[in-house]
């Protein structure tokens, strides 16, 4: 039974994306299920239609699929997108607090037998990464001139301080494990702007984040947690926590 009501959440999900969410989808370009674009999508039309001042950004790449959204929604706010990753193979669970199935998941990366999207080659493992996610923002009319649209290659912990951002809109956190997503709220909840918000897509997959942004909520009691397959962290009293604009359901 279960299965029939997954199914169907993800049908409801599917018709209500954006007509570009499904390409990318269709594209193999993202991790995310129907359930989790349809919550980055509903995330992005607040701040956009809210008028945040302030980066867009994304820790954790990967093929790029979230992040064409991402600039997409940039590209309307007229504010610049920043993505962050390594574009190679992920970083290990470094820490105590990472949970077996993380260290599980990355044992199988690491001795060579994960698969990818649809039976794809997986993505670390590709040698042309970066080049192959600037061709997939290309195809889907998007130009990463390093200006509006900015891809930073390296670890997050080397390349953040290099990128200059002061003011945060929005911000996608999807790199797994504790230290990264511990790093990533540490550096972007100072720097969120006035209804901006920060999306976590690992709180309900992968411990070491849910760690993360537990020991966070606890140390910072003005942020509040708003649950969903992906969760948003905003601070409390923000008009960002009211209900998105009504999405039309796209056709074809
Ligand atoms: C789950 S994938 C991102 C999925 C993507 N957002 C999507 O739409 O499918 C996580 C990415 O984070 C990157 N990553 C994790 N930790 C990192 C770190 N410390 N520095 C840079 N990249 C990191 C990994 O290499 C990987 O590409």
């Amino acid at each position: 039974m279960g299965s029939v009501y997954a199914r169907l959440e993800a049908g409801l999900s599917a018709v209500r994306l954006s007509r570009l969410a499904r390409a990318v989808k269709r594209q193999r370009l993202t991790y995310l299920s129907y359930a989790k674009l349809l919550r980055l999508e509903e995330a992005l039309d607040r701040v956009v239609s809210g008028q945040v001042d302030g980066h867009f950004l994304e820790f954790g790449v990967a093929l790029g699929g979230s992040a064409i959204l991402i600039a997409e929604a940039a590209t309307r706010a007229r504010q610049p997108f920043v993505g962050f990753d390594v574009f190679g193979m992920i970083p290990p669970p470094a820490s105590e607090k990472d949970d077996a199935i993380s260290k599980a998941r990355y044992q199988t990366i690491a001795n060579g037998s994960a698969t990818g999207i649809g039976g794809d080659l997986y993505y670390g493992y590709r040698t042309s990464l970066y080049d192959d996610v600037v061709t997939a923002f290309r195809r889907n009319g998007f130009v990463v001139d390093s200006k509006a649209i900015t891809l930073v290659k390296g670890l997050f912990e080397d390349t953040w301080p290099t990128a200059s951002v002061s003011s945060v809109a929005f911000c996608h956190i999807d790199c797994d494990w504790y230290d990264p997503v511990w790093f990533c709220l540490k550096q972007v909840a100072p720097r969120l702007a006035a209804n901006g918000s920060i999306l976590l897509d690992d709180y309900h997959d992968y411990g070491g984040c849910r760690r993360a942004t537990d020991e966070f909520l606890d140390a910072h009691p003005d942020f509040e947690l708003s649950d969903g397959p992906n969760v948003a962290l905003r601070r409390r009293g923000n008009i960002s926590s009211l209900r998105p604009p009504e999405r039309a359901v796209a056709a074809g």
